[in-house]
């Protein structure tokens, strides 16, 4: 991973974590999950968040009465989040090799995070999502399409790598491991940032 965008989650963790869990998730994939999970037999529905951050969207699954769980590169976002909500603390994971010791997922959500992967890393992080599905599961990806005032290396404000990728490109490439494309929407910015939008993808197995 871009070593500077993970210095920026693991120096700054607490306080992410904070201004991640102040906004809800149904004001952004909140709105698509009860479309897209299904209503019964929810404890059996295994749901895997692929760079949780604070876990937010991993406890409020867990609430909803689904069997979610998180990973994060960053052990400390693991950590804070463990933290503030000790519930998480059997739920979240830094480790891919302790992820991959138990049984596979119904779904996976990646939201907000593949914008921070690079080139030549992005076919190998979208195996390794692919590996955590069960057959027939299905994955929701959520990736800015507009975000302003970057600099000539693609950071932002924060140093951050936002790499900007159209729907096309994710297509392409889930389609090349197997996926097929079902929906797409489109979202402004759920912390109201100015030049930021989203767009939402839907893919299955
Ligand atoms: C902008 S935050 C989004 C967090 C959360 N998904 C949300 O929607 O609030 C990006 C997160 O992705 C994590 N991340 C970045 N690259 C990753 C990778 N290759 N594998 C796992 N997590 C990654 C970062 O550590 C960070 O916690």
């Amino acid at each position: 991973m871009d070593q500077k965008t993970l210095e920026y989650y693991q120096q700054n963790s607490d306080e992410i974590c904070k201004r991640y869990n102040s906004v809800s998730t149904e004001k952004f994939l909140g709105k698509y999950f009860k479309n897209i999970f299904p209503e019964k037999n929810k404890e059996k529905y295994r749901i895997l968040d692929y760079g949780c951050g604070s876990g937010r969207d991993v406890l409020y699954l867990i609430n909803q009465g689904y069997d979610a769980y998180g990973y994060d590169i960053s052990s400390e976002m693991i950590l804070s989040s463990k933290k503030i909500n000790p519930i998480l603390k059997d739920r979240l994971f830094d480790s891919i090799s302790s992820l991959k010791e138990s049984e596979k997922y119904n779904s996976v959500i990646c939201s907000a995070v593949l914008q921070h992967v690079t080139d030549s890393e992005i076919l190998e992080v979208l195996k390794t999502i692919k590996y955590f599905l069960k057959e027939n599961g299905n994955l929701v990806i959520s990736y800015p399409v507009i975000y302003a005032n970057l600099d000539n290396e693609n950071r932002d404000d924060k140093g951050r790598l936002q790499i900007i990728r159209n729907s096309e490109f994710y297509i392409s490439k889930l389609v090349s491991l197997g996926f097929t494309h079902e929906k797409e929407w489109f979202d402004k910015d759920s912390m109201n940032r100015e030049g930021i939008s989203w767009q939402t993808s839907l893919f299955t197995l």
